[in-house]
């Protein structure tokens, strides 16, 4: 099987690059040969490539920065992975993308589960959101794995924030009023993986490429998916687990702040929780949140 990764250098991209290893021939193109901002050049390299499965992670992901740049946003996160349904549906090929718990408000009271209501409160939920809905639209075999709070040991996230401002002050004010389920960009690569290895194992089965077993496995699964690590907590009880299990010596004091005292350019949802239950139903299992950042910060 041949898969085009796109984002090798992000945080869930470079993951993936390590956990799809031996699934296939994998094409991870850096961004000059696959800049998302280019639809032409994009569909030029997947009509070249022709991969049976394309896996995009990369997105533009400066949330505050999207309020100032729109039209970038909405061409990385929705026409891109617009270029790449078409393609995918021409080729009979299949489409797994990310997305966020931003394509919603964050009003509920109860984690949100696929069918609820969208409502993004910012430009970069916005485009998100349009992404989605372009996939939708295109009739390709998908997934869209929504999800939230991703953090790692590279690029930029909150877990190394926090590991730096840390280690530099003895005092902190984190955010106490927004809730939802930080989430190792490992966990997502390996989970992707192991719906990967099912794809793998089905077409193999078939006697020709994307064959039967291709087919209904698709039209079984295609669709949206919550995909995040379980429990959840606030970015301050966040910081306060990212402290006692990395800085266990170093006394900090975690002041819970709220959402308005804490003043950004976008808005972000109050509650980000999503129920996760239908991709464990149909995948896998997903750790808890607290087991997974033991494990990366012992990574
Ligand atoms: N981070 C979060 O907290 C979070 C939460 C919910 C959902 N998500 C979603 O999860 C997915 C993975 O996020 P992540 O945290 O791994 O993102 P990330 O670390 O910010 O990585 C984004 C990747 O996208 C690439 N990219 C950006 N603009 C591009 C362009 N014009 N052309 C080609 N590549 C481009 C970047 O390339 P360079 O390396 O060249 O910059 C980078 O490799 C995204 O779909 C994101 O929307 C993330």
């Amino acid at each position: 099987m041949k898969i085009l990764l796109t984002g090798t250098n992000g945080q869930v991209g470079y993951e993936l690059a390590r956990s799809l290893q031996g699934l296939g021939q994998v094409v991870a193109p850096q961004r000059a040969e696959c800049d998302l901002s280019q639809p032409d050049q994009l569909r030029s390299l997947i009509r070249m490539l022709e991969p049976d499965l394309i896996i995009n992670p990369a997105a533009y992901t400066a949330v505050d920065k999207a309020e100032s740049e729109p039209e970038l946003a909405m061409l990385v996160n929705a026409e891109a992975p617009a270029v790449m349904a078409e393609e995918a549906a021409r080729l009979g090929s299949g489409l797994i993308h990310f997305s966020t718990d931003y394509v919603f408000d964050g009003s509920a009271q109860r984690p949100y589960d696929e069918n609820d209501p969208t409502n993004p409160v910012s430009v970069y939920g916005k485009t998100k959101l349009a992404g989605e809905q372009a996939i939708l639209a295109s009739d390709c075999a998908h997934l869209i794995l929504r999800t939230s709070w991703v953090y790692g040991m590279r690029g930029k996230n909150f877990l190394l924030t926090m590991l730096r401002l840390a280690g530099e002050r003895d005092q902190l004010r984190v955010v106490a009023d927004q809730i939802g389920a930080p989430t190792w960009s490992r966990t997502l690569a390996e989970v992707t993986a192991h719906v990967v290895a099912q794809l793998v194992a089905v077409d193999q089965a078939d006697t020709a490429a994307k064959g039967r077993g291709w087919q209904e496995w698709w039209h079984k699964h295609s669709g949206i998916y919550h995909c995040t690590a379980q429990g959840s907590t606030s970015w301050h009880g966040f910081t306060e687990a990212i402290i006692r299990q990395a800085l266990p010596e170093k006394a900090v004091t975690v002041t819970p702040i709220a959402t308005h005292d804490y003043p950004t350019p976008a808005r972000r949802p109050a509650n980000s929780q999503l129920s996760c239950a239908k991709f464990m139903d149909h995948f896998c299992d997903l750790p808890d949140w607290q087991q997974a950042l033991q494990l990366c910060l012992q990574a």
